[in-house]
């Protein structure tokens, strides 16, 4: 049976699957950087980000936070809950790289006390503006306690996972988040975790293992996801 294309964005495409409750996504190995301005293929990507992504979310789903997660169909395929994607990126900082060096005019790698978080409007056409939590009620993005619940959950992902990628030797820098709604109006987390949308760095020697190997050409991009993907593997 041929599946409608539903979507396709710049790195994953959606279909409609059977149970109009759900969806079938496929991930690709497309990448693009700075609002897609920058374009390139990263072989292998697309599997790796598939199953990575689904062992990272079965991880949150046991650790009590739900998810979009159904089951994983083929390498490059999962079937996942059919949300209505809030349109806000939920970032959460341990420590300070990208866009939060730029901005305040900070040292990569400089260490927080604690975690920051910061939205950002999903929005590719106005280059995804950061906002504050005002912004996304008064633009009627999320309600309050729907972003009560966001943060809540940003944080329980980001300490499990800092504490995962602990264990594999691998620091977890930063990352972006998309929740979703459920028909039932319940928040789940949505979309994926992978080196396309988290900063990895190995813990002893710095190294750079996720895709700003690819925004800043820092070469062995494929190479880095290989890595990544092993170390997860063996940790599980
Ligand atoms: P930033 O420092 O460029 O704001 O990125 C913060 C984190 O969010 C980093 O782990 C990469 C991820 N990210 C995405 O997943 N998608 C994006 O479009 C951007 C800009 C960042």
């Amino acid at each position: 049976m041929k599946k409608e294309l539903l979507y396709e964005g710049k790195a994953k495409k959606v279909f409609a699957a059977e149970d109009p409750e759900l969806l079938i996504v496929s991930y690709k190995d497309d990448a693009t950087a700075f609002n897609g301005q920058k374009k390139g293929t990263i072989r292998g990507k697309g599997i790796i980000n598939n199953q990575m992504s689904n062992m990272l979310m079965k991880m949150l789903q046991q650790a009590g936070i739900p998810t979009h997660f159904v089951e994983e169909l083929s390498e490059r395929e999962t079937l996942v809950k059919r949300v209505d994607i809030v349109p806000v990126e939920v970032i959460v900082r341990n420590i300070a790289a990208g866009s939060f060096s730029k901005r305040y005019g900070v040292d990569e790698g400089f260490r927080f006390d604690t975690p920051t978080i910061e939205f950002s409007y999903k929005n590719d056409s106005l280059g995804d503006p950061l906002m504050d939590e005002y912004h996304v009620q008064a633009l009627k993005l999320a309600t309050k306690e729907e972003i009560e619940t966001i943060k809540k959950y940003a944080f329980a992902v980001n300490e499990r996972l800092k504490t995962f990628w602990q264990q594999c030797g691998i620091t977890l820098v930063d990352f972006k988040l998309e929740f979703g709604r459920l028909a039932d109006g319940n928040i789940v987390l949505a979309d994926e975790i992978s080196p396309d949308t988290c900063r990895l760095w190995d813990s002893c020697t710095g190294k750079k293992l996720d895709k700003d190997r690819f925004r800043q050409d820092l070469g062995n991009v494929e190479e880095a996801y290989q890595e990544i993907m092993k170390r997860l593997t063996e940790h599980m």
